[in-house]
């Protein structure tokens, strides 16, 4: 099943063969994989996407194998050689009727991608990533990262046996982040630069030396990334909610999730699109700004305590813009208060997420506010990483010590003297 499907230029719509080495077009655009669907028709029916997610298979189980026909369509045996049997995907989708009053809806689910298998969405594109890595025989690979996508591939890289290259921004990335993609064993650069420095340089070094780029420029970690707009759906058991909204960086995701959601309209598997909405940290918004003054996008020198989301030149911005253009989406930004104050609500809830996933919530209140989204919609949130991701934060904000960030939330650790009365008087 490998004829029929390729990769074609978002720039010039020039073609090129499904499985080439290479993250761009001649002319400079990123590439897109464009399938097959009168191939994937076959497989992809409803029943049969819900038989494969109660089967032991771990291609069926996994919440991006599940859709294999749509996302990397290799040959059966040929897949089971090279995918790493993780059970990636398959993650919770909360529905949550205090935050959801919170922010002024009548409903509100949360996907957490952060319960994925490194904690955080990235898991799902790199499990492509490092397959078709595998396929083309290549046995080092490398990314730049703010510290997610470098975790994934640290990890699926040693679980495949790959070598790991990790590019990260020198004292920019959270400690959870960097802990992991030492402890899996990458070679782990820190740059004295910021992460848009990081991403020039490691797609500079791969071409140079032959190593496999990871980065979501690569558009199969895109495919991968897709897989959270299948399972979203099947959690919701193939209801389309009205808007999926979702934290912007490089902007692989939404540009994924976007492409997901067309590519099941197109297979006749649903029959409307969500509205997709893409959350900026204000510090880091030139997405923000391309959209609303519909000009090419700008690089800023980006800042922002959501260290996920500190990027000022994002990558796939020209795909981006399409997918929120075909879905009648829109663009907010939020202030880092606003995104602590949402991750205060989030993690008190019981569920938790870091920084950058809050912003999801944090723009969704603020959408709702400017009656862009309806009270009635039935709104899909994502959260993009784990609570444990990024503890400074949390451990900051609680005790009060992020300069010029209120935190009417804060619930700091108390001291006690060793005594039973004194425990019994401090409880409230
Ligand atoms: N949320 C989290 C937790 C992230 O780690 C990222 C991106 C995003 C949101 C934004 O997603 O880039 O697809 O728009 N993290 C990348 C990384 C850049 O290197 O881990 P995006």
């Amino acid at each position: 099943m490998t004829s029929g499907w390729q990769l074609v230029c978002v720039q010039c719509g020039t073609s090129w063969p499904a499985l080439s080495l290479r993250y761009r077009c001649d002319c400079g655009g990123t590439l897109d994989v464009q399938h097959d669907f009168a191939k994937a028709r076959e497989h992809l029916t409803l029943d049969a996407l819900d038989q494969r997610r109660a089967s032991s298979d771990f291609l069926d189980r996994s919440g991006v194998w599940r859709f294999r026909e749509l996302i990397l369509p290799l040959e059966d045996p040929t897949l089971r050689q090279v995918a790493v049997p993780r059970g990636e995907g398959n993650t919770h989708l909360y529905e949550c009727p205090g935050l959801a009053r919170e922010v002024g809806l009548q409903q509100l689910f949360l996907k957490h991608e952060g319960e994925n298998p490194t904690a955080s969405f990235k898991d799902r594109g790199m499990a492509v990533g490092i397959a078709v890595a595998r396929h083309l025989g290549l046995e080092r690979v490398a990314c730049a990262s703010t510290g997610n996508t470098s975790a994934s591939m640290a990890s699926y890289a040693a679980l495949a046996g790959l070598k790991a290259y990790v590019f990260v921004p020198k004292g920019k990335i959270a400690a959870g982040k960097l802990s992991q993609a030492i402890a899996y064993g990458a070679q782990t650069l820190q740059i004295q630069g910021d992460f848009d420095e990081a991403m020039t340089l490691v797609e500079e070094v791969c071409n140079q030396v032959g190593i496999y780029l990871l980065n979501s420029v690569n558009p199969f970690r895109i495919e991968g990334q897709k897989a959270i707009a299948f399972e979203l759906l099947q959690d919701l058991q193939w209801r389309v909610p009205d808007w999926v909204v979702l934290p912007g960086g490089n902007l692989g995701n939404n540009t994924a999730i976007a492409k997901g959601f067309i590519e099941l309209m197109a297979l006749g598997l649903i029959d409307r699109l969500p509205r997709i909405a893409v959350v900026q940290a204000s510090g880091a918004n030139p997405l923000h700004t391309a959209f609303h003054s519909r000009k090419e996008l700008v690089p800023i020198r980006a800042e922002t305590i959501a260290s996920a989301i500190k990027i000022g030149n994002p990558v796939s911005w020209r795909k981006s813009l399409r997918g929120l253009h075909a879905t009648q989406g829109t663009v907010t930004e939020v202030t880092d208060a606003e995104i602590l104050d949402a991750k205060a609500l989030v993690d008190a809830a019981g569920i938790g997420a870091e920084p950058a996933s809050c912003a999801t919530v944090a723009g969704l209140r603020r959408l709702v506010r400017e009656a862009i989204i309806h009270p009635k919609d039935l709104v899909c949130g994502v959260l993009t990483g784990h609570v444990l991701k990024d503890t400074g934060v949390i451990v900051d904000y609680h005790q009060g010590q992020l300069k010029g960030i209120p935190t009417g939330k804060a619930n700091p650790p108390q001291v006690v003297e060793s005594s039973l009365e004194a425990l019994l008087a401090k409880l409230n």
